[in-house]
């Protein structure tokens, strides 16, 4: 786990005001360092997260023997020089994930075609979550992987080599799973094909056309790759757009604070996204989008939100996956709405950084609000205010710690977040963003 680190947050003063744009998607920034580096060329990368899941993805490659340069001091900007789908070297020592599931599930797939041993490992809260989904295909394309409970837990070794093509019907609704296996696929002897019980965010899908690689999407969702045996850095710059997940925040605090008027700039709205922003809407968010336009092959648009009255609502099934990451702070504005919100089939939120269901139902009921656990979801019934002056855990977790400084703009008063230092994983400048639109949350430390 990611220990140590207070914030302090609420209550707002006022009105949140103004205009952010936030870092850049942290899926796209796995992926773009992935297939770059993979790539035959030299690529070109701007709107890259510097958070720290991305630089452990690009530190990978580097002990690998891959040269990054970076272009700009924030880390936003860099250029990968390609060494080809056969060029990785040998690590000297084992390459560390950090707390980025999204690395090691994805890594697992490129590692599974080299034809070296290979150890990941990665901190306290990795080394916990599952890995058997990740590892049960890749064993089947002919990689062998070793590790604690039959290679279901961190650190994993894995010797790969060329690779048997396979059909892997996925039993979670999962990008990761799947495109680990479509990354395996680049290795394989013909046609991998991927079938997913709901459909998942697809900028793999996307995103691999970009580098010379077709993948073909069926209109009953079956993915195929059948790898071309290179990869070609695109000519142009890669463009990495803003982050929905990040952006959800702050969409949340300007709903919930009266008055509040927040826009966000170029935010993905990949409909495998954009979840969040449909059902924020669907509970009576005043969202609207500005400036449709594409990046790369991705939609983004402006989002301008205004506050205005929530109520609550059921969200299940095909839903779900597009809102994954956006669920914790999704209870916090069910918190805070009007009648009863119902979360269900969203058993994977058990399985994330933390478990997701028990880390919010813990710290929005410690400040009062109802929130009653279920297996695979959650029950809650808004009331109008949230109480401050206490103690919240955020478990090591970036986004409860988020969720938890939204959930205190409209606490009666302070509420001291703990161990919410993973906020620099996935969003380093998550506090300066905050306080620039009006939101009242600092480090304890002062920094
Ligand atoms: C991700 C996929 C999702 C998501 C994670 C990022 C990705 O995980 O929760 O934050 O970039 O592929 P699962 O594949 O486990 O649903």
């Amino acid at each position: 786990m990611n220990v140590g680190g207070t914030l302090i947050a609420g209550p707002a003063a006022g009105a949140l005001r103004g205009a952010l744009t936030v870092p850049g998607d942290k899926s796209m920034s796995h992926r773009a360092v992935m297939l770059a580096a993979l790539a035959d060329g030299v690529t070109e990368i701007d709107g890259f997260l510097p958070g720290q899941d991305n630089l452990s993805t690009a530190q990978m490659f580097i002990d690998m023997g891959v040269q990054i340069d970076w272009l700009s001091d924030d880390k936003r900007a860099l250029r990968i020089h390609g060494v080809g789908l056969h060029g990785l070297r040998q690590p000297a020592g084992m390459l560390d994930a950090g707390n980025a599931g999204t690395c090691v599930r994805l890594m697992t797939g490129v590692l599974a075609g080299q034809p070296f041993a290979t150890t990941m490992t990665g901190d306290a809260s990795l080394c916990k979550r599952p890995m058997r989904r990740v590892v049960e295909p890749v064993r089947r394309m002919g990689a062998q992987v070793a590790g604690r409970e039959d290679g279901n837990l961190l650190p994993l070794t894995i010797t790969g080599g060329k690779l048997k093509a396979i059909d892997h019907q996925s039993a979670v609704a999962s990008a990761q799973v799947k495109s680990c296996v479509l990354l395996a696929g680049l290795y394989a002897d013909g046609t991998t094909t991927v079938r997913e019980p709901k459909p998942s965010r697809d900028h793999t899908e996307r995103m691999l056309p970009l580098f010379g690689q077709p993948v073909a999407v069926a209109e009953d969702g079956l993915i195929s790759l059948t790898p071309s045996g290179r990869l070609r850095a695109p000519q142009a710059t890669v463009h990495i757009p803003a982050d929905p997940s990040s952006a959800c925040f702050f969409a949340v605090a300007a709903s919930l604070v009266a008055d509040s008027e927040v826009t966000l700039n170029g935010i993905g709205i990949n409909p495998r996204r954009d979840g969040w922003r449909r059902v924020l809407q669907a509970m009576g968010g005043d969202l609207a989008l500005v400036g449709e336009a594409t990046v790369g092959e991705e939609p983004v648009a402006d989002i301008a939100v205004r506050s205005g009255g929530l109520h609550g609502m059921r969200v299940d099934g095909g839903d779900v996956p597009d809102a994954i990451d956006e669920f914790p702070v999704l209870f916090v504005a069910a918190a805070l709405a009007d009648g009863e919100f119902l979360l269900e089939d969203a058993a994977e939120l058990r399985v994330k950084e933390s478990d997701r269901i028990a880390a919010m139902a813990a710290a929005l009921n410690a400040a009062g609000a109802q929130v009653e656990e279920r297996s695979d979801g959650a029950r809650i019934v808004g009331v109008q205010q949230l109480q401050g002056d206490i103690d919240v855990d955020a478990h090591g977790d970036h986004r409860i710690a988020m969720a938890m400084a939204v959930a205190a703009q409209r606490a009666s008063g302070e509420i001291r977040i703990h161990n919410a230092a993973a906020i620099a994983t996935s969003f380093p400048d998550f506090v300066p963003l905050a306080q620039q639109i009006g939101m009242n949350v600092r480090w304890a430390d002062g920094a």
